[in-house]
């Protein structure tokens, strides 16, 4: 029996406060803080970025110098790290092999411990971001080492005279392609870094506030972020593209997956009611993608979105989340789909680390209460008597 005292889901349930992100349903607005997410993935970069949700400003030239030059610093993932990604089964979901190399990356890093309840000397917020940054900076590399891995190939090494984003591309295909890609890949990762108490960051806090270390926050959170309703949806919605196929046939698709009451992967959101902020940014770049690849099958993938979109706001009012233009974006930029959602990861670890600190510069222990509607107290009877 529902109980009318429950959220379920903790829908409109406000958990904590928090001054990393803001989301204004009514305007459709997102911003990171104070900065609109569309001028930082536009006019910035992700490198800005990830320096503005940990410290709370945009860096000016010089510390963005000295961020970049930590961040090459911290490259390299273990040789114990490359030999276990070596040994992960081929068939592994990219995502089930990032979390594991992260827990492994966890239990070699001698400050893991450091800046929660688990070092004797409780929260420390320098040493809580010097971790956040070893592992923005090595997540790409075990991401680029499993693709690899998987492709039978060998790891490529990070080059510290490239970028966040270029070494990236680097690592996974041993060039950089054209500017353009390098910078739909940094928009979108501009645009997912960071989204208020989404799943995966709540979960991360929850972890956090037991005074649990970072890593095992993030690791929670990868597992958070792997489902369809949350990160996976990004493949979701390639597969659906490849499954409806041509253009011509996407709008009765979409209304007879609707009749079949067909969860449409891509579209709807538990806050946004009339739009995703980030939507219309992505979608200008998933199009500038569409018009670099200049093929028909770039084309078809656009012209599928565009009637799959207008068909379900048409039908139901229900309009597209990130994922929708950002899966179809990945495709072209060359990235096998099971590898969508380590993406998100590569970015999302900016807010997941910022919330572990924000969490633990303020700490309560996360434990809501449940309404038991199991059986009423019953007398113990010993096994004979059963
Ligand atoms: N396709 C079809 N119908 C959808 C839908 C979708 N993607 N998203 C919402 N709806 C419908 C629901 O069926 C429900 O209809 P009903 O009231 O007739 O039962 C109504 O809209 C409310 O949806 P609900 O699932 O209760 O909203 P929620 O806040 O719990 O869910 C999501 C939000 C994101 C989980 C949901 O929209 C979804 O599953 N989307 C697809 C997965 C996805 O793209 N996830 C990425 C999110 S960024």
């Amino acid at each position: 029996m529902a109980d009318s005292d429950v959220r379920y889901g903790l829908a409109g349930v406000l958990a904590d406060d928090t001054a990393i992100s803001k989301v204004v349903p009514e305007t459709n607005s997102l911003t990171y803080r104070g900065y609109a997410v569309q001028d930082l993935a536009t006019r910035g970069s992700f490198e800005e970025t990830a320096y503005l949700i940990w410290n709370g400003e945009l860096p000016t030239k010089a510390q963005l110098e000295e961020f970049r030059r930590k961040e090459r610093e911290e490259r390299g993932i273990s040789d114990d790290l490359k030999n276990v990604i070596a040994s992960f089964n081929k068939d592994a979901h990219p995502m089930d092999m990032v979390r594991t190399s992260l827990s492994y990356q966890g239990q070699e890093d001698r400050e893991a411990d450091l800046g929660s309840g688990m070092s004797k000397d409780g929260f420390d917020e320098e040493a809580l971001r010097r971790i956040a940054l070893r592992m923005y900076a090595r997540l790409p590399e075990m991401v680029a080492a499993e693709y690899r891995h998987r492709q039978g190939a060998q790891a490529i090494p990070a080059d510290p005279a490239l970028t966040w984003s270029e070494n990236f591309f680097h690592m996974c295909f041993g060039e950089v392609p054209a500017p353009e890609v390098v910078k739909c890949f940094d928009v979108s990762m501009v645009l997912y870094a960071e989204h208020s108490f989404n799943a995966s960051t709540f979960t991360a806090r929850v972890i956090a506030s037991t005074t649990s270390d970072i890593y095992s926050a993030c690791v929670g959170g990868i597992g958070a972020l792997k489902g369809p309703l949350h990160g996976g949806a990004n493949e979701a919605v390639m597969h659906m593209l490849k499954e409806v196929g041509e253009p011509d046939k996407a709008r009765d698709w979409m209304l007879t997956a609707l009749k079949e009451k067909r969860k449409i992967m891509g579209f709807g959101h538990r806050v946004y009611r009339s739009g995703d902020s980030r939507v219309p940014t992505m979608t200008d770049y998933f199009k500038k993608m569409v018009d670099t690849v200049d093929t028909d099958e770039a084309r078809k993938y656009w012209e599928m979105s565009r009637i799959l979109d207008d068909t379900m706001v048409e039908a139901k009012g229900i309009y597209p989340n990130l994922d929708f233009p950002a899966g179809p974006a990945y495709y072209l930029m060359g990235f096998p789909i099971p590898m969508f959602t380590p993406l998100f990861v590569l970015s999302r670890i900016t807010g997941w680390t910022a919330h572990v600190i924000e969490q633990l510069s303020n700490n309560k222990l996360i434990r809501p209460l449940s309404a038991y509607n199991g059986e009423s107290q019953r007398d113990f009877l010993p096994i004979e008597e059963r």
